[in-house]
């Protein structure tokens, strides 16, 4: 047993947000958990980590068992590089090696009585590398940097990067330190889908056990053998993974709601003949037996359906001209990297456009800049944005709910104010809080609430479904498809695009590429398109060629098509290897050669490119 709660109680406030809760987690599990936004997961975690200490009951932690927690919208700290910052797991590791060096150089100048200590301590010290597997350390690094997509930023210091890579390099650090429980706090926020898959095969072969809350039901499932779920503070726990417990929960409820009615007919039908019976001195008797078995009997609590889920309403006031933004001839660089190079773009009334691409393309820092007031972008006459900030950074974590709403939006009355924040799911029990004391599900909502007050004709969102639960992700697509406004919002769930965009906004390799259409048309036009370089160069169109030079243009055309061929073998055998890497995660000689085999691919794939960009 890694850890075990034994009727937990807890109130931040007196009021139990958490109650009665026993459960514990063993070994190797592998335990998903769920509930609404506010409903006290990550109080529980806290819990369990023993950051908050119970009201009553009683939190049990294996001696000694090492936890690994990500924190919800905790980032990671450091003033070192990326790749330092992974290698701090490893230190003991260096020691060892070092060491080993050391005696080893002793080796020439040990006096021949002191050789048999001497090789006693390398042999122990080479079997305790050998059991750490301490040489591969820096194969491990970057296997996990390099799925989590943090390939070309080792040396970039942690303390420079955006709050969401930042929660991302401290998932690679607590992979890296393989904890005996990994507990993680919404790990899919932020990701995109590649290092979403990446994560779900990395994570199906990790040896210690996982609690892991999540409102990714794909994810869930792949991973989870065993459901918890928190409801009004009452947490039950289900075998199975999130399908299967939709399932359960579902049957569960139906048995409830049975076994409550059946008997609430047989309290009434108990009450009546009391009723008719206790004065009767004949039937005065029974009557009263009766009486006791009402006393005796445990009445059952009216099972409740889930939560109502929360309404958003995006309204607009004015229409704005139908050039909604115009960005032309622009560059977008951080750190000197170039995120974006040369690109136009121009935005019309009524589009609701996605943009997509990578974690680390640059998604977050074009919709600042288009909002930058820069003199390269135009927005139309008449338009009123509205900014939905992906780390919800903008509130003041001091502040109360309510002032922080009506600090964004003071012409409303407080009668709408209150209106609208209950909608968005915050109700009377929440307005005195401050914003730090909200769940990040309620964070994400206040937020949307004043997005919904400030009543924009051109909303900007970035990632405005993380944290949110799915029934709020719902009504949150239905808010959007309904809006009449303009749209542009960066997601990385799929399901969540598909519904809204009528056009795609697509950054790949430092190019911004538009498609018109929606979601699903983008992907399948994907999936059509050769994956070949543009070519930067005008082909040669002139009318009269020599012999020779036709000859020449046969011989590069068809060594053009034998490069493509070659290019696309070469990728599908990348793509092979990307895959076992996961597979032999654990497996580090054949990880080594793998990664070679990968540098091998990448050197002829380059000399390729160039011969290729000579050739078109
Ligand atoms: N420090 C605090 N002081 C007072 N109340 C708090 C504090 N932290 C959390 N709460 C309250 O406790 C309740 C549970 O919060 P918690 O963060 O555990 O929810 P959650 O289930 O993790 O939600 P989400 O899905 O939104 O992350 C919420 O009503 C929240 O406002
Ligand atoms: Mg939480």
């Amino acid at each position: 047993m890694l850890v075990s709660l034994d009727n937990v109680t807890f109130g931040y406030s007196g009021v139990p947000n958490v109650e009665n809760v026993s459960f514990s987690i063993s070994e190797g599990e592998r335990v998903g958990f769920v509930g609404g936004n506010g409903e006290g997961k990550t109080t529980l975690l806290r819990l369990i980590l023993g950051e908050l200490v119970p009201d009553g009951g009683e939190v049990t932690r294996k001696n000694g068992a090492r936890i690994g927690y990500l924190e919800q919208r905790g980032g990671f700290a450091s003033s070192l590089s990326v790749y330092d910052a992974m290698r701090e797991v490893f230190r003991e590791d260096e020691e060892l090696i070092a060491r080993l060096h050391e005696a080893q150089n002793g080796l020439g100048t040990a006096s021949p009585s002191a050789l048999p200590a001497l090789s006693s301590r390398i042999e122990s010290l080479e079997k305790r590398i050998a059991a750490r597997d301490s040489y591969h350390y820096d194969v491990r690094i970057k296997t996990v940097l390099g799925g989590m997509g943090f390939e070309d930023r080792y040396t970039q210091i942690v303390d420079t990067m955006s709050g969401g890579e930042r929660t991302k390099l401290k998932l690679c650090r607590l992979l890296l330190e393989e904890p005996e429980l990994l507990i993680l706090d919404e790990p899919t926020n932020h990701l995109d889908i590649k290092t979403l898959f990446w994560l779900e095969e990395y994570l199906s072969s990790f040896k210690g056990a996982i609690l892991v809350v999540s409102h990714d039901r794909y994810f869930l499932d792949k991973l989870t053998s065993r459901t918890l779920e928190l409801e009004r503070g009452r947490l039950t726990s289900y075998r199975g993974n999130y399908s299967k417990y939709k399932i359960l929960r579902e049957e569960r409820f139906k048995e409830e709601t049975r076994a409550y009615e059946k008997q609430q007919e047989e309290i009434a039908k108990l009450k009546d003949y009391v009723d008719r019976n206790l004065v009767r001195a004949t039937t005065a008797k029974s009557a009263l037996s009766r009486v006791n078995r009402l006393d005796r009997m445990e009445v059952l609590e009216k099972p409740l359906p889930p939560p109502r889920p929360p309404r958003f309403c995006f309204l607009t006031e004015e229409k704005p001209y139908e050039r909604v933004l115009e960005a032309k001839d622009f560059r977008l660089e951080a750190d000197g990297k170039t995120l974006i190079g040369r690109a136009s773009f121009t935005l019309m009334r009524g589009e609701k456009c996605a943009l997509v691409g990578d974690n680390g393309t640059g998604k977050s820092t074009l919709l600042k800049f288009f909002l930058s007031g820069d003199g390269r972008v135009t927005l139309g006459r008449f338009v009123k944005t509205a900014y939905y900030d992906q780390e919800n950074a903008d509130l003041d974590p001091e502040e109360g709910v309510l002032d922080a709403f009506r600090s964004e939006c003071r012409l409303l009355s407080q009668t709408d104010a209150r209106k609208t924040l209950a909608q968005a799911g915050l109700f009377a029990e929440d307005m005195d809080k401050k914003v730090k004391e909200l769940s990040g599900g309620m964070r994400a909502k206040l937020e949307l609430a004043i997005l919904e007050a400030k009543k924009g004709n051109f909303l900007l969102l970035d990632e405005p479904t993380n944290h949110l639960d799915l029934p709020a992700r719902e009504s949150l697509e239905d808010a959007l498809s309904e809006y009449d406004g303009t749209l542009l919002f960066v997601s990385h769930d799929r399901r969540f695009i598909e519904r809204i965009a009528t056009s795609v906004l697509y950054i790949e390799g430092g190019n911004l590429t538009y498609f018109k259409g929606g979601y699903d048309d983008f992907l399948a036009a994907q999936r059509a398109s050769k994956p070949v370089p543009m070519s930067t160069k005008e082909k040669k169109t002139d009318g009269f060629r020599s012999k020779e030079e036709r000859a020449r243009e046969a011989r590069e055309r068809a060594r053009v098509r034998e490069i493509e061929k070659r290019l696309e073998e070469l990728e599908r055998e990348d793509a092979e290897l990307t895959e076992k890497l996961v597979l032999f995660a654990s497996d580090y000689k054949k990880l080594m050669e793998i990664a070679a085999r990968q540098e091998e691919i990448r050197k002829e794939t380059d000399a390729l490119y160039s011969e290729y960009e000579t050739l078109i």
